[in-house]
């Protein structure tokens, strides 16, 4: 199988194996943080925000690649602040998150002080709609899109984009389908 098509989700903890043998690379985030991410990833992500910057939306990345112990912390992190039922539908459990991947960025735009805030977000959300039209020229998907919370098991997540490839990130964007209903489809495989 393709490790860029990998599905990793509530249903699907990531595989002990995937996660060890994965190659990533050192790179900055927006804090100026050293965080992991796969190394064709990044490549397009680069690519994604220089066409971007010419339309004067300026992206960094918050978060990519999280370990099992990491995400462990943000999940008890977001338990306590938000308590059980809000947190489900915002962070995944270790071993469920695709962050676990490399192939997984969640972006922040400099118009919104590169801050991921969630009483604000959804009213400043015109950038993200155009950066979400151009994901699948850089093999990029919305991983977690609007209208599709019953699907995916997760609220509208505007920054988190999943790179898959350009050929599936075109198939998912013109169908308007997540990766579950690609995998649930099988016609079109
Ligand atoms: N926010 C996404 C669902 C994660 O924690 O992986
Ligand atoms: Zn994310």
């Amino acid at each position: 199988m393709n490790k860029y098509h990998i599905l990793v989700n509530k249903d699907n903890p990531i595989s002990m194996d995937y996660y060890n043998k994965e190659k990533l690379i050192k790179v900055k985030n927006v804090d100026n943080e050293v965080v992991l991410i796969d190394k064709k990833t990044y490549r397009y992500y680069l690519k994604l925000k220089k066409e971007l910057k010419k339309s004067n939306i300026i992206i960094a990345i918050s978060s990519a690649f999280r370990t099992i112990e990491h995400q462990e912390e943000l999940y008890n992190e977001f338990l306590l602040k938000y308590g059980s039922d809000l947190t489900q539908k915002i962070v995944a459990l270790p071993k469920t998150s695709e962050h676990h991947t490399g192939l997984a960025i969640d972006i922040v735009l400099k118009s919104m002080n590169y801050d991921i805030d969630y009483n604000t977000i959804f009213e400043n959300e015109g950038e993200y709609l155009k950066i979400y039209k151009i994901l699948p020229k850089y093999g990029f998907i919305l991983r977690y899109p609007k209208n599709k919370e019953q699907i995916t098991k997760y609220n509208y997540e505007p920054w988190h984009i999943r790179f898959v490839g350009k050929k599936l990130a075109r198939k998912l964007f013109d169908n308007n389908i997540t990766l579950e209903e690609y995998y649930q489809n099988e016609l079109l495989k």
